[in-house]
């Protein structure tokens, strides 16, 4: 479809809530992915896919809430190729205005082979099957052949059109393995558009990941080929080394427009409140250089760029910091700031939060100003983060610590702990140092035991008296974790972080694992 100005329209899909939470360590409470998918809203996203919600009944409620209270985007949900999956994703999106159904059904000789454990007129039976069921079940299909990139291209073309003869009325060729190179793409899709009857008569789709760093690429590739819509994740997170990123694809295809000739819907200057958004949702940090959202992205050290910059700023800046909403950061309130202050920062910062919600940050923000100074964005980010976590019922919570550590003496910690219901336990333990004492002081109350893979400290804004955030990664029972702590004192926040993990452990939350073999029988869905 042309636009006004001449330039094709891509419909930008959006599964940070769905792949981007399959990166492992990155799952939301409920409360973030509403989060997340309000900033989605706003920044303009065509569809938000939700989760999964066959994956377990936090994907389902989470898919319902978003289809609840997100409206303008389509919301779809994920489904293996089967009609408990089909039933599950319609379940969870009804209250959305508008909706999609998302099927998947692998089509590559090492997925039949190895996974599947199908020959390709297997395949063939299931993918229309599951197709013209959940047609039957919903208007708008998208039907997805994961590992499309590696899939022999005829057999690739044949699927696609036999999906197309069923009902879908979205085609998408992932490259679920980031195994592409640009060129070979977009000749895949050029084959696609040259072979399939009916291709014209559907969205063709694109979702790349980026093991070999070109996940941007190929996508960009790929819609030069004629694919119109793109599927990508704010920050890029997502499996492995993470799908397509949104800001650098959408705004390669602003920049470039002038060569593209396609543009998006996204009110780009909301990019980097997203970032910072999933960011902290996720607690995956962005890093500095990462372009577009990074917080170098519009930095200029050396004299001649300053100078060029001083001149004329596009001498060395392709985009203009304002376009992507980029604002260095900023003394945000005080101990006299009043509660309009706090919402109006919020809002600017891309949170959308309820009134008892923003009073509940208000009562942690006066605290936090009885310690600091000045409070930053940052501050309030985290501030944000850690409320949103409390409110995941915790087994366990801190109720006092005391560490020591020095030359000549062996680090030492003394922790005290309220479980929820119950009494309050204390321990003490020495350790290599001050952090791994308070860690085991935690293991022995909570008799969970769980493996250290990192710690990192950042601070999460500026001064002397800043915050420092403590960031876990733990690997317990092949699974994998992430907590967050965040105090003026950096082994409080660290005990809070790893406090996190554990009462994710200790109540049974674990993370999902990844979309494994569909449990279906090939014909019948
Ligand atoms: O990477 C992939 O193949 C996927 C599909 C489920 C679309 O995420
Ligand atoms: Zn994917």
């Amino acid at each position: 479809m042309q636009n006004g100005s001449g330039n094709e329209r891509v419909i930008v899909f959006d599964t940070t809530l769905r792949d981007g939470e399959q990166a492992p360590g990155a799952s939301m409470t409920l409360q973030q992915k509403l989060q997340v998918a309000r900033v989605l809203g706003h920044l303009g996203v065509d569809v938000i896919e939700a989760g999964f919600p066959v994956a377990s009944p936090g994907d389902f409620e989470a898919v319902q809430a978003v289809a609840r209270a997100v409206e303008g985007p389509t919301i779809a949900a994920l489904a293996r190729a089967s009609r408990g999956d089909i039933d599950r994703a319609v379940d969870a999106l009804t209250g959305a205005r508008k909706q999609r159904v998302h099927v998947f059904l692998a089509t590559s000789p090492i997925h039949r082979q190895h996974k599947l454990k199908m020959s390709r007129e297997d395949v063939l039976r299931l993918a229309t099957g599951s197709v013209a069921y959940a047609r039957s079940r919903c208007e708008d299909v998208e039907f997805s052949a994961e590992d499309a990139a590696r899939t022999e291209p005829e057999f690739l073309a044949e699927v696609v059109e036999r999906v197309i003869e069923a009902g879908a009325t979205t085609i998408n060729i992932p490259d679920t393995v980031g195994y592409a190179v640009p060129a070979q793409f977009a000749e895949l899709i050029a084959f696609l558009r040259r072979t399939v009857r009916g291709i014209d008569d559907i969205v063709l789709s694109v979702h790349c990941h980026d093991d070999l760093g070109l996940a941007v690429a190929n996508s960009l590739a790929a819609l030069q080929a004629g694919a119109r819509q793109v599927e990508c994740t704010v920050n890029g997170v997502g499996e492995r080394a993470g799908n397509c990123s949104l800001e650098e694809v959408v705004m390669a295809l602003r920049t470039r427009a002038d060569f593209l000739k396609l543009e998006t819907g996204i009110r780009t200057q909301q990019l980097c409140n997203a970032s910072r958004v999933v960011a902290a949702a996720t607690g995956f940090h962005v890093a500095r250089n990462k372009a577009v959202v990074g917080q170098n992205a519009f930095a200029h050290e050396s004299g001649i760029h300053q100078h060029g910059m001083i001149e004329f700023p596009l001498t060395y800046e392709v985009m203009r910091p304002e376009d992507v909403g980029f604002k260095s950061t900023s003394l945000v309130l005080g101990k006299h700031s009043g509660r309009h202050a706090l919402a109006s920062r919020l809002r600017d910062l891309g949170y959308e939060l309820e009134p008892a919600q923003i009073d509940q940050v208000f009562e942690e923000l006066k605290k936090l100003a009885d310690k600091k100074k000045e409070i930053y964005d940052g501050d309030l980010e985290a501030l944000l983060v850690s409320l949103f976590h409390r409110s995941a019922a915790a087994s366990w919570t801190l109720v006092s610590l005391t560490a020591a550590s020095g030359t000549g003496t062996p680090p030492s910690a003394a922790v005290r702990l309220q479980r929820r219901g119950g009494r309050a336990q204390e321990e003490a333990a020495t350790g290599d140092g001050p952090v791994d004492a308070v860690f085991k002081c935690i293991e022995r109350i909570t008799g969970v035991n769980a493996k250290l893979r990192s710690l990192q400290i950042a601070s999460v804004s500026a001064g002397e008296d800043a915050q420092g955030e403590a960031t876990v990664d733990v690997e317990s029972d092949g699974r994998r974790f992430r907590g967050r702590g965040v105090n003026t004192d950096i082994v409080v926040a660290s005990a809070e972080a790893y406090l996190e993990v554990v009462n994710h452990i200790a109540a049974g939350r674990l993370p999902r694992r990844s979309p494994a073999v569909p449990e279906m029988t090939c014909g019948a869905v």
